[in-house]
């Protein structure tokens, strides 16, 4: 039996493109009536304090994100596999995010619209895009697509994960002894890493004064499109009015919703969405996470199973 347990998304809408993929599989939802002790499979996404109580039988938790941060901190989390959403549909959307938000800072969005109103002509030259670099942190499943994308446009690419890559015109750092080297060639900082005891508050003042100085007009610039515990925003806030960063973009923050008080909103050169960069698209999840369970009932093994250990 598969039972759902999501917040803030439709959840009735997924139970039924669940029932009907999985059909005759058992699907569930909260409030039904079932044997809790019959649940195989739960999925999840911002689950309650109680969402595990009574799943004695659980085979595995299926999260609806691909961050799995805030379920690891669960304090009722149980033993059971965790299987995270890794998906073509996500990683095109992030990607679409990761080059538009490069390619406008490339093009120097923020002096030319300021140009604009205050009806100034004045040409100004931005760097090539082979000039510029472009800097990922994480490159797991969605960095991996980013880059793919980014190549062809012409960028020069680096990356920074825990363990070394070999992906063709990207070149790779690994670890926390190549951190300042990686941040010191770098003009654009695009964040696509997992929320963890060692990344958490990684865009910091620190962080920001070691990038490159000096390609783009106005200074550096920031993406975080991973998680808002990832970033210090007073920092953000103090390095986009000191000159110390160029511009930010941000879809995740500290506190979401963005408090309506942050100065965060008020910020010229800092570019805000509410948490969209990349969804996870029903369809494409129904048909992902019941190939999952279909597999796993017919004895083969999970797939994308979250390493607890490493935290992601
Ligand atoms: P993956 O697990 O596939 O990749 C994580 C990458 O981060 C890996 O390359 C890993 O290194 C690297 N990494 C982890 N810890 C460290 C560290 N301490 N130092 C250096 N590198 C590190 O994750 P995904 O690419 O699938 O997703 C990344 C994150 O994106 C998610 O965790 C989620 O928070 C966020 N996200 C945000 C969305 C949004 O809408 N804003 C939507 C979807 C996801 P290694 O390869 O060596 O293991
Ligand atoms: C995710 C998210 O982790 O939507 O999938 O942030």
């Amino acid at each position: 039996m598969l039972l759902l347990h999501l917040s803030d998304v439709d959840e009735a809408s997924w139970a039924e493109q669940f029932a009907e993929a999985l059909s005759p599989y058992p699907v569930v939802r909260r409030g039904d009536d079932f044997d809790p002790a019959d649940v195989r499979y739960l999925f999840v996404w911002k689950p309650k304090a109680d969402a595990f109580d009574g799943l004695s039988g659980l085979k595995a938790v299926l999260s609806l994100g691909a961050g799995v941060d805030a379920l690891l901190k669960h304090p009722r989390l149980p033993d059971a596999p965790i299987v995270r959403f890794v998906d073509t549909d996500l990683s095109q959307r992030m990607s679409d995010y990761v080059v538009a938000h490069v390619t406008m800072h490339h093009r120097l969005y923020t002096r030319f619209r300021a140009q604009q109103q205050t009806r100034r002509w004045e040409q100004f030259y931005p760097p090539s895009a082979a000039e510029t670099t472009v800097g990922i942190m994480g490159m797991g499943v969605l960095g991996q697509d980013a880059v793919k994308r980014l190549l062809p446009l012409g960028f020069t690419l680096r990356s920074w994960s825990r363990s070394a890559k070999a992906i063709e015109g990207v070149e790779s750092f690994a670890g926390a002894e190549t951190f300042d080297e990686f941040l010191g060639g770098t003009d654009i900082l695009v964040n696509l890493l997992p929320l963890t005891p060692d990344t958490t508050g990684i865009l910091n003042m620190d962080t920001f004064g070691k990038l490159r100085r000096g390609k783009l007009d106005g200074g550096p610039v920031i993406v975080n499109a991973a998680r808002g515990g990832h970033q210090r925003e007073a920092d953000i806030a103090q390095a986009l009015a000191d000159g110390t960063l160029g511009a930010a973009s941000l879809d995740v923050f500290e506190t979401e919703p963005l408090p309506a008080d942050s100065p965060l909103w008020g910020i010229e050169n800092c570019y805000i969405t509410p948490h969209i960069a990349a969804i996870s698209d029903e369809q494409s999840g129904v048909r992902y996470f019941s190939g999952i369970i279909t597999a796993h009932e017919a004895g083969k093994p999970l797939l994308n199973v979250v390493d607890r250990a490493r935290g992601y």
